[in-house]
């Protein structure tokens, strides 16, 4: 994969912290890597991209980005493979979802050379930060965000794109419980719910919150129109796994305008092919969820996501009552495609769609 060079000024620390930690072990988005990038807007253009120290930014209390959340952010992940080789996973797909996003909210997008450059020189620079072997990851975090300093409701003039790292083991660490909430929504239609604006995530803390009072551990989401079709989960996209006569077939809620077009929902949706596993995208109400679960029928649930990868969903919780799913060592289909997924994404089977970004 190339990427016009683009260039970086670099500012580098004078020792790095990451000697003597366990990176597989550290909790997510607990302990973050020595740098940072950073390039900023204004006039129209993008300056040049500074890799510079982790740390704090001074800035006024009047920027919009803390005013009206013009922020928008991406998530990807780099491994190591079986010989210490580093790899990005499938970066242009986030480049390419981090201007749809910023595009939805005016703000100026980043070109693809510059986003790719910096990401691959930054991870080249804090690759001691990855996990060896596939139980941890680096995680990546870019985003986009207004510093505008204006309480005026209008576009973002001036603002930065950054990109910060940070190694973690695991999301969920064991299978979750949702509670299907109809209270509230994460996403209508006309909405922001297939691009990832922060503020498409403060809405569903409450949400959060009242399913863990519920025992569960976060929320499944239906339609913001009929309460009636399912549609993520939590920061997850969702899929059921069916008996179907002798086989096991997949359905995932279909990409409708309102669910983040995830860039592991795809890979797993293409893996799922090359299993020979049949897959569907189409609506799927929480009424047949509930049916399917009756006749003995609903074998799996999985939520997928770049920092959940893939997490098992235990039990659902709809209207005061619990659906039950089978044990997750009596499953099939999620546990192999997870794996497979991990495979590729660490260098450890054939990359056969071209996903690795090698560095
Ligand atoms: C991701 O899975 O990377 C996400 O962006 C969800 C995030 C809120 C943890």
């Amino acid at each position: 994969m190339t990427a016009e060079p683009h260039p970086i000024r670099i500012e580098r620390v004078a020792e790095s912290r990451a000697g003597g930690l366990d990176l597989a072990s550290i909790p997510f988005s607990s302990v973050f890597s020595d740098h940072m990038l950073v390039a900023e807007f204004a006039d129209g253009r993008w300056g040049e991209p500074v890799i510079q120290p982790y740390g704090a930014f001074l800035l006024p209390p009047n920027i919009s980005a803390l005013q009206y959340g013009i922020s928008v952010f991406e998530g990807l992940k780099a491994n190591r493979g079986p010989e210490g080789e580093v790899f990005l996973f499938r970066p242009r797909e986030n480049a390419a979802r981090l201007n749809r996003s910023a595009a939805r909210l005016a703000l100026p997008e980043v070109p693809e050379a510059m986003f790719l450059h910096g990401l691959r020189e930054l991870i080249r620079i804090d690759q001691a930060w990855i996990p060896a072997g596939d139980a941890g990851s680096l995680y990546v975090r870019p985003c986009v965000f207004s510093i505008d300093e204006s309480v005026r409701v209008k576009p973002a003039e001036r603002c930065l794109f950054i990109i910060f790292t940070f190694p973690f083991g695991s999301y969920y660490s064991a299978p979750v419980d949702v509670l299907v909430t109809e209270q509230y929504v994460r996403a209508f239609a006309g909405g922001t719910g297939a691009v990832k604006p922060a503020g498409n995530y403060a809405p569903a803390l409450i949400a959060d919150r009242e399913a863990q009072a519920a025992g569960c551990g976060t929320v499944m989401w239906l339609d913001g129109q009929e309460h009636r079709y399912v549609e993520e989960c939590g920061v997850m996209n969702v899929f059921f796994v069916i008996e179907d006569g002798a086989a096991r077939r997949v359905i995932t809620p279909e990409l409708s305008g309102t669910i983040l077009p995830g860039v592991t929902r795809d890979s797993v949706l293409t893996l799922l092919c090359d299993m020979k596993v049949l897959a569907e995208e189409r609506k799927i109400a929480i009424d047949e969820v509930v049916e399917l679960h009756r006749a003995g029928r609903l074998m799996e649930c999985f939520g997928t996501g770049t920092a959940a990868t893939l997490s098992h969903i235990q039990r659902i919780r709809y209207r005061g009552e619990d659906l039950v799913l089978p044990a997750v060592e009596a499953r099939t289909i999620g546990p192999a495609v997870r794996e497979r997924l991990v495979a590729v994404a660490t260098g450890r089977a054939p990359d056969t769609h071209g996903w690795l970004d090698r560095i």
